[in-house]
């Protein structure tokens, strides 16, 4: 299905009104409507008290005017007496404080009774509407580890933890080895005596961060999976999904997508434009429209997480209560969004939420209808993808089995908890690399596949790691074999698995690939600035944040820093496998991509400001999230144009059928 949806919330409504909801949904050309993710308290208002008449009466109306349901579990909201009843159910922070009821995902996923609790009511659900006709889909649980929720340091969760070191050391030898504890007199004589890193007088044992992470993350996966079994046992033929965030890397999304049909995320792109990295300029520039390549660096993420089944789950409608600043989006950004989206090979957009709610946390929140129950802009926006999408449903379905991008972006969770461990410099940010990276291959054109470190790597032109800093062997074996350009950034292969300095240095792994060895590496206070000259002739660059000493172990040098700098290599190139060794700023990226473009055989461009170009199946999208019109086109006879015109208005559209040749390529 290729469709648009809505998140819903009858139970925040007079049920005089659903009837009337689920037929404007309809007109308004929406077809999915997802619920019950936070209604534990209506559903069992005390213990053992089964409440199912509003959600059997909800359902049914929906069904009525051919809705299709997508059922959340809502185990991210454990009711009040079951709380009290079950103290122990609830997560505790690092100082030992039980967080408290009140808000939301309050609960500890190592709690032995809480897993219990979910367990039973779930199975509840999925046996009362596992076969309901309405459902189409259920959601586990809702954002896993929203604030700050990963990590609980309960009792539970210390012990489980033992269990999973002794599991996965099988000796405490090995352990202390892993972990290097005979530094600072660390060692461990018996699994008992090991405790969360939490309250030592400095800087725990990275090493022991690390499990407690890792650990941490499984725990989240093994919860889900609790879920997922017993949704597949009641419902059968239903996909089975969970909602994940954006720039959001506290547990290992790949792991935990394995146990999924559908991987979705929740898509606030102005929240994220204010809450996350970019420079001041920048948020202030993309205020009203969000950063462009925000939303489509997780559409290509999550892309990759369930063999390219992907939705957006919650998509921004008008301003969010939780940034730090809530701008109103500029008209046609609900439109643009959705149709980004749809572009890069979403099955669904659904946004969050249907009305906006008067009361309560979120009421400064936009829906698409306003809370008198009138249509918002987003409403209106939502139509108009609707109308547009009838034409063009067929050419995106057929782009289900969308060929493969020509670039791949590996993206590796546990090299992103050892760059927060051990960051050395302040603003050596991982996750920031890979999205300055994935921004630049962008802004030149190239759609971009986002993968695990294990998935296949045949068939790409070009492979970038932007922050690898984990040294996987079997990762180096498949980038060895592929016929790809290889672009290591810093740091890469600079730790093992248990999060040691390799033997032989830096890049490890890959050291024979890049046939360099980091002999130092200095983290630079903001400020410095190193210059540093793209080959003989070309663009001067500025590294910042990172720079490395490399000897070189075979490489040829294709980019020096000046002579201020000690003039030593930045980049190198060995064969097929090109070493970065400094951190680079937006501009740097897109003048280095360009630079290794031609030995990869990709035709790169520079867009204009503002605008993206995406790819699906033989469609070709254009976006422009400017503020003045841009003209561009595909190059001459490649393609016919569909809807829009060759000059994009501000937050305009245009999509092109690519004739067969040029889609091909
Ligand atoms: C998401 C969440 C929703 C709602 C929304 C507001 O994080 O899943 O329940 O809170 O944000 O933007």
């Amino acid at each position: 299905m290729i469709d648009l949806g809505v998140c819903y919330y009858p139970e925040q409504w007079p049920r005089e009104l659903w009837e009337r909801d689920a037929r404007h949904m309809r007109e308004l050309g929406l077809r999915v409507v997802r619920i019950g993710e936070f209604a534990w308290s209506r559903i069992e208002p005390r213990s053992g008290e089964l409440c199912w008449d509003w959600l059997d009466e909800a359902l049914d109306t929906l069904h009525r005017h051919e809705l299709r349901v997508v059922l959340g579990t809502p185990t991210a909201t454990p009711p009040k007496w079951l709380v009290d009843a079950h103290p122990d159910i609830l997560a505790v922070d690092e100082h030992g404080h039980a967080r408290g009821f009140g808000s939301r995902r309050h609960y500890c996923f190592s709690s032995p009774v809480y897993r219990e609790q979910s367990a039973r009511m779930v199975t509840l659900m999925a046996e009362r509407y596992g076969r309901h006709p309405a459902v189409c889909a259920w959601q586990t649980d809702n954002e896993y580890g929203c604030h700050s929720t990963v990590l609980s340091y309960s009792r539970a969760a210390r012990e489980r933890f033992r269990i999973w070191l002794e599991r996965r050391y099988g000796t405490l030898q090995a352990l202390n080895r892993a972990w290097g504890t005979v530094f600072w007199s660390q060692e461990y004589t018996d699994f008992a005596q090991i405790d969360p890193p939490a309250g030592a007088v400095t800087e725990a044992n990275p090493s022991h961060r690390l499990d407690w992470r890792r650990f941490a993350s499984d725990e989240v996966a093994e919860f889900n999976r609790l879920q997922v079994d017993i949704l597949r046992r009641h419902s059968p033929g239903r996909d089975v999904l969970h909602n994940f965030m954006g720039f959001f890397t506290e547990f290992d999304h790949h792991r935990l997508a394995r146990d999924l049909d559908v991987a979705t995320w929740d898509s606030y792109p102005l929240g994220a434009t204010q809450n996350f990295f970019l420079d001041a300029d920048e948020k202030r520039r993309h205020a009203f429209t969000g950063h462009p390549d925000i939303p489509a660096f997780h559409h290509d993420l999550y892309r990759g997480m369930c063999g390219g089944r992907w939705w957006v789950m919650e998509q921004q409608p008008g301003p969010v209560n939780w940034a730090q600043w809530n701008p109103a989006p500029h008209p046609g950004m609900v439109r643009a969004w959705t149709w980004q989206a749809l572009a890069h090979g979403a099955e669904v957009v659904s946004y969050f939420r249907w009305r906006q709610a008067p009361y309560a946390q979120e009421q400064m929140h936009a829906g698409l209808q306003r809370p008198d129950g009138s249509d918002d802009l987003g409403a209106i926006e939502a139509a108009q993808v609707a109308r547009e999408l009838d034409a063009l449903r067929e050419p995106l379905r057929a782009a289900r089995t969308r060929r493969r991008a020509q670039v791949a972006l590996v993206f590796d969770y546990a090299s992103l908890w050892m760059a927060d461990i051990q960051p050395q410099g302040r603003d050596y940010l991982a996750l920031e690399a890979c999205f300055r990276a994935y921004s630049a291959l962008r802004q030149l054109g190239l759609d971009v596949d986002i993968l695990a470190p294990q998935a296949a790597l045949d068939g790409y032109a070009l492979v970038v790691l932007p922050a690898q800093l984990r040294g996987d062997a079997t990762l180096a074996e498949n980038l060895r074999r592929s016929k790809a350009q290889v672009l290591l950034g810093p740091r890469a292969g600079s730790k093992t698995e248990d999060l040691q300095i390799p033997d032989g240095l830096a890049p490890g792994v890959f050291a024979q690939l890049a046939a360099v060895q980091v002999q130092r590496v200095s983290s630079l206070p903001p400020g410095v600035e190193l210059e540093l000259r793209l080959g003989d002739d070309g663009p001067t660059l500025r590294a910042t944040r990172w720079c490395e000493q490399l000897a070189l172990r075979g490489a040829q040098v294709q980019a020096r820093l000046g002579e201020a700098a000690g003039g030593g290599a930045a980049l190198t190139r060995m064969d097929d496998c090109w070493y970065l060794g400094a951190w680079l700023d937006q501009a740097g990226w897109v003048a280095l991509i360009e630079h290794i473009a031609p030995a990869a055989g990709l035709a790169v461009q520079r867009l204009p400001e503002g605008l993206r170009i995406s790819r699906v199946g033989e469609l070709m999208v254009a976006l422009n999230f400017s503020d003045s019109p841009v003209c561009w086109e595909p190059p001459q006879g490649e393609a016919t144009r569909l809807l829009g015109a060759r000059e994009l208005p501000p937050r305009g559209l245009t999509i092109w059928k690519l004739l067969p040749a040029a889609s091909a390529h």
